[in-house]
């Protein structure tokens, strides 16, 4: 009996060595010291010996029950402490891998598509896009435009007044000071922005805008220079046969000034309810440069000529993409962009 004693002792000892997970140990564990164990089978056999046999017996299998108890309990530990750290492990945080979550795409807003189109048929003219603060000094809006204080035209346009002399530009034509100031001609200039005017919203006002202001300043300029260019960019987005048309206008920057008319993009000039019949549609003004504004600005007007028209971008992108309120353009509403 002691000497299957010490077989159980060893061979339980070994078989602990290689225990890999805590169903084996369970396993084990019941076949030894389980009901139907092997050593509960030798406490069960000692009732057959004598009492000094018992007692000698009892103590040795006392014994072994006890340093196998201990055995499998570190054998436990040992299970426990593994599955603790494969668990840590696999709940750390790799903050460098991509995300897994199906984040949406974002859309670039029709005035973006417009004005890179716009942009980049200037841009294959040599022209160089240049901007100007939103907020800005009266004097470059207004004053050095050629639209002196009390000037009637200055009512054209209902402005955001920061203080006297500061404001919210009320179109890109401030940037023409800008530009006239500081930079050295002969240039080509393509300047986008945000412009802000007291209007009430509805389907064809926003207090906020974007326009297009394109100022060339050379020696030798013509309107045909300047008819030239608008057709140019105006085919790069309406496609090649959409017509323009120049209209005499008014603009105390411009002069001569006129009014840019593109034939309808609906009925394509046979007339509509969206030209009003006339087969015709208003985009922009445009004109030669005001020899005023150039002297304004320190430059000499005998010398130097230019050329600049103002496109308001939302009008282009509403016609564009059929888009009947220009207030989708500034909401930022994403089922709105979805579908373009
Ligand atoms: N600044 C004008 C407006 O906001 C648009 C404009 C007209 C700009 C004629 C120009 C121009 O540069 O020559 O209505």
């Amino acid at each position: 009996m002691l000497e299957e004693l010490a077989k159980i002792r060893e061979e339980a000892l070994k078989r602990l060595e290689s225990i890999e997970s805590e169903a084996e140990l369970t396993e084990l564990n019941v076949n030894i010291l389980g009901r139907n164990g092997a050593l509960t089978g030798i406490l069960r056999g000692m009732s057959k010996l004598s009492p000094d046999e018992r007692a000698a017996m009892g103590k040795e299998a006392n014994e072994v029950k006890q340093s196998l108890t201990a055995a499998f309990d570190e054998v436990k530990a040992r299970l426990e402490a593994k599955a603790e750290e494969e668990r840590i492990k696999a709940e750390t945080i790799d903050v460098t891998l991509p995300g897994v979550i199906d984040v949406p795409a974002g859309k670039l807003s029709p005035l973006t598509l417009v004005y890179r189109q716009i942009r980049d048929a200037l841009i294959g003219l040599g022209f160089t896009t240049y901007e100007g603060p939103e907020i800005e000094l009266d004097d470059n809006n207004f004053t050095k435009l050629n639209l002196p204080l009390n000037h009637p035209s200055r009512d054209m346009q209902d402005t955001f007044y920061v203080d006297d002399k500061v404001l919210l530009r009320t179109h890109t034509s401030a940037c023409e000071a800008r530009a006239l100031m500081t930079l050295e001609p002969p240039f080509r200039l393509v300047i986008p922005g945000r412009c802000f005017r007291v209007d009430e919203p509805d389907a064809s006002h926003s207090p906020i805008f974007m326009q297009m202001e394109g100022l060339v300043v050379d020696r030798n300029l013509t309107f045909a220079d300047l008819k030239g260019t608008i057709d140019t960019f105006v085919k790069a987005v309406f496609g090649e046969s959409v017509k323009t048309r120049l209209r005499p206008s008014y603009f105390p920057f411009t002069e001569p000034s006129a009014e840019v008319d593109i034939s309808c993009t609906i009925c394509g000039g046979r007339g509509c309810s969206s030209c009003k019949g006339t087969g015709w549609m208003e985009i922009m003004g445009c004109g030669m440069t005001n020899p005023h504004e150039i002297e304004n600005c320190g430059l000499d007007p005998q010398e130097w000529k230019g050329m600049a028209f103002g496109v308001g971008v939302d009008r282009v992108a509403c016609l564009k993409y059929g888009i009947n309120d220009i207030r989708l353009l500034y909401e930022g509403d994403a089922r709105f962009l979805r579908q373009l």
